[in-house]
């Protein structure tokens, strides 16, 4: 008779543990706050020190003073838990519930997030930025496609322009790019867009771009400033020119079954603190991009080039072929609603 009340004693406890540690994210309906707080566990692949590094830890403050320590963002930078390959698929299974990818990498789930890539297509900083609050930026950020895999668009963080760098030659004309390989972020539009100037790519993930320049599996690659100062390729390429052919900008996306499940109070106060997280960013974007370009001409390592017009020209019309490529995937919605707002 004691053994079976001992027994029972047991049973009832293992039920209540089990009950309390269900945790965060356990369980159906809202997820419990009352002892341990939310996990919301963000993931990127730039280093700490990058616009997107610094915004994600400004938005992990803001959260852990918005809700009082109710929900906390872990963040992992510099592709620590996942990388290019992996981590929309992290996100889709709800093993990381935030990512903040370039948004050309979206391209497994919908084509057109190229539109990041077409050529020359935005004028300066400030299209870009009324982009990010159109209501065609909000049709991707709502698609869909999104949706059916279990995810939402947030909304735009920014880079910035990209540019050219390579270690055989200064890049001015577009002959100069004929015979070179380049390092690519993903998807079809980026290797039209080497082949139409007689260059070849190759797709490589963020977290290995250092290493295959410096091996020379490519000659070069493109990317934002800060960028390429805060992942020190100036240390493995001698020639930058300052091309801004190409976009590379961001989107915080979540994993909406979690985003669906945290309380109501909790998923305002996380909202809010992306808001000011965003607008940080895009400052941020302007600033430490200004300061990267400083860092790359101090380091004497690299050669920049500026283009005049005509040469910025000359590039752009030896891309056209990428929009007779593209147009009809990226969609007219898209390129002539992007074009629009200048
Ligand atoms: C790249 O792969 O070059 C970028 O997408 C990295 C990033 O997240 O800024």
């Amino acid at each position: 008779m004691k053994k079976i009340l001992m027994l029972s004693i047991i049973s009832l406890l293992a039920l209540v543990v089990a009950a309390c540690s269900e945790g965060s994210t356990g369980g159906s309906g809202e997820q419990k706050t009352d002892d341990k707080p939310i996990v919301i566990k963000f993931s990127h692949v730039t280093s700490i020190d990058s616009v997107k590094g610094k915004a994600a830890e400004r938005f992990a403050e803001l959260v852990a003073e918005k809700t009082g320590g109710k929900a906390k963002v872990e963040v992992y930078p510099s592709s620590q838990l996942y990388g290019d390959n992996d981590e929309l698929d992290a996100l889709v299974s709800g093993n990381v519930h935030m990512i903040a990818p370039s948004v050309t990498k979206m391209v497994k789930l919908d084509p057109r997030w190229q539109y990041v890539d077409m050529p020359f297509l935005f004028e300066n900083q400030a299209h870009a930025q009324k982009f990010f609050e159109s209501d065609v930026a909000k049709s991707l950020l709502n698609s869909d496609k999104l949706a059916g895999n279990d995810i939402m668009g947030l909304v735009f963080w920014e880079n910035g322009f990209k540019h050219f760098t390579n270690n055989k030659h200064q890049l001015q004309k577009p002959e100069d790019f004929k015979g070179l390989k380049f390092r690519a972020q993903a998807g079809k539009v980026l290797e039209a867009q080497f082949n139409a100037l007689g260059a070849g790519s190759a797709t490589i993930s963020f977290g290995e771009t250092y290493a295959a320049l410096q091996q020379g599996t490519v000659d070069g690659q493109e990317n934002t400033y800060n960028n390429i100062d805060t992942q020190k390729y100036q240390e493995v390429q001698k020639y930058m020119t300052l091309s801004e052919h190409g976009r590379l900008d961001y989107a915080v996306f979540v994993n909406k079954p979690f985003w669906d499940k945290m309380p109501e109070d909790i998923r305002t106060q996380v909202g809010e603190a992306l808001k000011e997280a965003t607008e940080l960013e895009w400052q941020l974007a302007a600033d430490e991009n200004a300061a990267s370009l400083e860092n790359i001409k101090k380091s004497g390592k690299v050669e920049v080039l500026e283009l005049t017009d005509e040469e910025r020209t000359a590039i752009a019309e030896a891309l056209d072929p990428v929009y007779d490529e593209f147009g009809e995937t990226i969609t007219s919605e898209l390129i002539d609603g992007i074009r629009n707002l200048k």
